[in-house]
């Protein structure tokens, strides 16, 4: 039996299959290529020694989809594929819905035709938009404030509605807050095609001298050192969250949301200066104003994963910024080097 993974040789995915393949699992990637490089595929083998199969194309393609069904024996599904490029998805609304919504609906069309019915899916932390409170339980209320964080919320909900209708659905919504390092090989990570919006890239690349400074958005949130908050989690941590919700699956039917993340939060002045610490390169920045649509912390109560899961996040900030720079070294041109 094998687990298909769609959006497997992007950034959470890529790391994903290792730690599958690692576990003895039998992988299928199908992945468009739209945002990533089949070099990642290869690096995966030096790291694991295993292989992949491979499908090139799009979750929107119902007859490929059927075709991977019909070839392998499938029990169940890590849905990754999707664009999530929040301020492209403003501009960009059509596209966003199409791969993000209606590239799931396609997916469990097919699922249901073949009776495939375990899926983990990746949603987003996003969906909380301006939470209650901190730090985030998976009980609070949703919102999206764009179409990306609409688009997580509109599968959400008709993943809940399709478990009302088939029991036999199980499901876990995982809700990643924000993923960050690489695997410690320094072989895979994260390779972004244009100039980066997350912060831990963009200082990769300041680091490398690709960008020549960092602008840190706004210094004057109600916050310690008045930079931004977040809850960065080591993408390996993030992988194996997947591993144990796959496992959970077979064992808590339903569908269940889970938050994963460290509770920890860090701002952006800690996370430069670990980075510096970690490299030995020295990040220029400067404060710049406020982005829009950021808010001043941001981070996850995720005991509901440590208990139902049994999973904890193992890597410290250190680790994750060690790896980082490990990988952005190695790879100053990502995958075409
Ligand atoms: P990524 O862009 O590296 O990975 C997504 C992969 O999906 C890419 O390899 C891309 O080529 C592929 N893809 C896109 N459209 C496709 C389609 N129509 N058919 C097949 N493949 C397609 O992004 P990532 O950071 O690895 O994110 C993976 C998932 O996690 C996404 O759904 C994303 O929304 C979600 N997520 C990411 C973050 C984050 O900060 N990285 C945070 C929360 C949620
Ligand atoms: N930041 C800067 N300068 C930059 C980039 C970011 O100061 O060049 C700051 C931001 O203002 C924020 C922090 O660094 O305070 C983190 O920003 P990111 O863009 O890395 O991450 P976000 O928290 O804004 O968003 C991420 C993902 C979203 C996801 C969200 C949910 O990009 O897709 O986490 O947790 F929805």
């Amino acid at each position: 039996m094998a687990i298909l993974v769609t959006g497997g040789a992007g950034y959470i995915g890529s790391h994903t299959v290792v730690e599958l393949l690692n576990a003895e699992q039998q992988v299928i990637v199908l992945d468009n290529l739209s945002n990533a490089n089949v070099n990642a595929l290869k690096r995966i083998e030096n790291i694991t020694n295993k292989t992949c199969v491979f499908y090139q194309g799009s979750v929107l393609n119902k007859a490929l989809l059927h075709k991977i069904f019909t070839d392998h024996q499938i029990e169940s599904v890590i849905h990754f594929a999707g664009l999530k490029a929040v301020g492209e998805s403003v501009n960009k609304p059509l596209q966003y819905y199409e791969t993000n919504v209606t590239g799931t609906i396609i997916l469990c069309q097919v699922m249901a035709e073949h009776g495939v019915k375990q899926l983990v899916f990746s949603s987003s932390a996003t969906v909380y938009g301006v939470p209650d409170s901190l730090p985030i339980r998976e009980n609070f209320t949703t919102g999206a404030t764009n179409p990306y964080g609409q688009s997580k919320l509109m599968v959400e909900q008709l993943l809940t509605d399709l478990h009302i209708a088939d029991k036999q659905w199980n499901i876990a919504v995982l809700r990643y807050f924000n993923p960050v390092g690489a695997h410690e090989s320094g072989l895979i990570g994260e390779d972004p095609s244009d100039t980066p919006n997350n912060l831990m890239p963009y200082i990769c690349q300041v680091a490398v001298g690709k960008l020549p400074e960092l602008q840190i958005f706004g210094n004057d949130y109600l916050t310690p050192d008045g930079t931004g908050v977040r809850d960065y989690i080591h993408v390996v941590d993030l992988a194996q969250g997947h591993l144990k919700a796959l496992q959970k699956l077979s064992t808590r039917p339903g569908i269940v949301t889970y938050n994963l993340g460290t509770g920890r939060g860090y701002s952006v002045i800690e996370i430069i200066k670990a980075f510096e610490q970690a490299s030995g390169k020295q990040i220029p920045y400067r404060f710049s104003a406020r982005r829009d649509g950021d808010l001043a912390a941001y981070f996850a109560d995720s005991s509901l994963a440590y208990e139902e899961l049994n999973w904890q996040p193992l890597h410290s900030l250190e680790s994750m910024v060690e790896s980082s720079w490990l990988w952005q070294s190695k790879n100053p041109n990502g995958y075409n080097d």
